[in-house]
């Protein structure tokens, strides 16, 4: 995907170092270390989602498939600070909505330090609704907001006929 110079494709292994100096700016604790963005780097099925302009990394995102889960996982995603308010944020949560999707996932979740403002605020304008907590989660003791955002319309809402006639509408064709 292409968009005003902001490339967002599969990551490759070559996007180690970047990625990894990315996750270790963003992150004060709690990172993916370098050795686990290596092994998903090098996995099959390429769950690593890289945003640059202009050749640079701008921003990644990590999405987790856990065997037999309906749901994928967003386990981190970052913006380089000299990227910020662009859309970088916006178009990776894209790109990890339909890499989900073509994995078969009928959800996309995540959490969230509950202080962290900018992220909820990416999450809430992408349609994300915040569903549970977990206390205790990040080193420091902090909670996270869990958030989650269904992929497929429900059977309800697609299995519905034609919209029914108004109550009003069915008495006139009765007069
Ligand atoms: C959260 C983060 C990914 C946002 O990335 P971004 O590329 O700057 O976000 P976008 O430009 O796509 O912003 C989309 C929307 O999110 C909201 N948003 C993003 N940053 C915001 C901020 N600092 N304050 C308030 N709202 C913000 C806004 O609604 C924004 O739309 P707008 O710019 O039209 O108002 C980025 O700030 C980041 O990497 N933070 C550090 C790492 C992190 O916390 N990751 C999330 C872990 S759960």
């Amino acid at each position: 995907m292409e968009r005003g110079g902001l490339v967002v494709r599969a990551a490759l292994l070559g996007d180690l170092d970047a990625i990894t100096k990315l996750e270790y700016d963003s992150f004060p604790e709690d990172r993916v270390s370098r050795r686990s963005l290596r092994y998903f780097l090098s996995a099959p099925h390429q769950p690593v989602i890289a945003a640059t302009i202009g050749n640079e990394l701008a921003g990644y995102a990590l999405v987790s498939l856990r065997k037999g889960a309906r749901s994928a996982r967003i386990y981190s995603i970052a913006v380089d600070a000299r990227y910020a308010r662009r859309g970088v944020g916006l178009a990776l949560l894209q790109a990890c909505e339909k890499y989900a999707r073509l994995q078969g996932r009928a959800a996309l979740t995540l959490e969230v330090r509950y202080d962290n403002a900018a992220a909820i605020a990416l999450y809430e304008k992408s349609d994300f609704r915040h569903f549970g907590e977990h206390s205790d989660y990040y080193a420091d003791g902090a909670t996270a907001l869990r958030y989650k955002k269904d992929l497929v319309r429900s059977r309800h809402s697609q299995d519905r006929g034609p919209p029914r006639r108004s109550k009003r509408a069915r008495l006139r064709r009765q007069r």
